[in-house]
């Protein structure tokens, strides 16, 4: 009844989810929700801060900076914060913590459509692909020839991994049987147990840079990884080397990255996210062959993101019946 329905639990959805994700809310019985209905535009932030007034619930995506002036806004109903995604640097997870709020996020579900799409991005960039169809289109495609479009292959290869989770785990298991000869990581600590599924050594920072012929970001983006991909770690790597990042684009420095690439210091880069996102026609490393840019799709698979939308909504349902959430730590 219009009585029943009005004592349920307010929720606000800040984007029009995959139907999955949706159909369980509806279903659940369990909460009312109102929901920012495009996945074409993000909400704007005045709407989102008139719609968070009140509610007991938030399901968010990673477009939406949860921070102080949110949760104010929001009020001391709020109860669970939900988002549709595995990084959480869009969350200030003090402030959530210090409120009491329960936190739910998506690992795992993802960790396969993003290893697959990093491996995509890796052989995409070392072996020159946007180029070579480029050039094949264009005219560029003479008669062949022996060093023309040469790139650098995994056979014999070491790989790095900066930040070794779930998602690096991943990726080295899928890039093993290309023969890679080596893989080593840095991280704030060793991760011994995921080291050994794929035969990993611990290295310093410095020798991953040295190093990786192949260098892999899969880490969060915290206060300590900002910017870590730097000139300093730009200028120890090989100048054949290839460094793909598909976690988050506040990881790198990208003025640093743009002279490293431009002046053959490294010898590719393929980005599956930067800063801002989407990031300008007009950015210098658009004008660069040996950079390939991706708009953050690793996670872009049909089933990945029903499964993180169903994930994000059952995270959602489980926090407002008051079971603990699960804060996410950091890398
Ligand atoms: C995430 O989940 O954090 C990805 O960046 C998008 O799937």
């Amino acid at each position: 009844t219009q009585r029943a329905m009005s004592t349920l639990p307010r929720v606000y959805v800040t984007r029009q989810i995959p139907p999955e994700g949706l159909r369980i809310l509806r279903e659940s019985g369990q909460v009312q929700f109102e929901l920012w209905d495009s996945d074409d535009v993000p909400v704007p932030r005045e709407e989102l801060l008139k719609k968070v007034k009140g509610v007991d619930g938030l399901l968010c995506v990673l477009t939406e900076k949860i921070d102080t002036e949110l949760l104010e806004t929001a009020g001391p109903n709020l109860k669970v914060l939900s988002t549709m995604s595995v990084g959480f640097d869009h969350l200030s997870l003090e402030e959530l913590k210090t409120r009491g709020i329960r936190v739910g996020y998506t690992p795992d579900v993802l960790t396969d459509s993003v290893a697959e799409l990093t491996v995509a991005l890796l052989l995409t960039t070392s072996r020159r692909l946007i180029e070579a169809t480029h050039e094949a289109k264009t005219g560029g495609w003479g008669t062949w020839r022996t060093l023309w479009l040469c790139g650098h292959e995994l056979a014999n290869s070491t790989v790095g991994i900066l930040g070794l989770g779930r998602i690096g785990v991943a990726i080295a298991e899928r890039l093993a049987p290309f023969k890679v000869k080596k893989f080593i990581y840095t991280d704030v600590v060793p991760r011994p147990e995921l080291a050994s599924l794929i035969n990993a050594e611990y290295v310093s920072f410095e020798e991953l840079a040295e190093q990786s012929d192949f260098l892999s970001v899969c880490c969060a983006l915290t206060p300590e990884t900002k910017e870590i991909c730097n000139k300093n770690l730009f200028s120890k790597m090989k100048n054949t080397a290839i460094f793909i990042n598909t976690s988050r684009g506040g990881v790198v420095n990208q003025e640093d990255l743009y002279e490293a690439l431009s002046t053959g210091q490294i010898a590719g880069a393929g980005l599956d996210v930067t800063v801002p996102e989407p990031l300008p026609t007009t950015h210098p490393l658009f004008t660069l062959k040996n950079c390939v840019i991706l708009p953050h799709i690793a996670s872009a698979s049909y089933s990945t993101r029903n499964a993180m939308s169903s994930l994000a909504a059952n995270n959602l349902l489980r926090g407002l019946r008051g079971s603990a959430g699960s804060l996410p730590s950091a890398c």
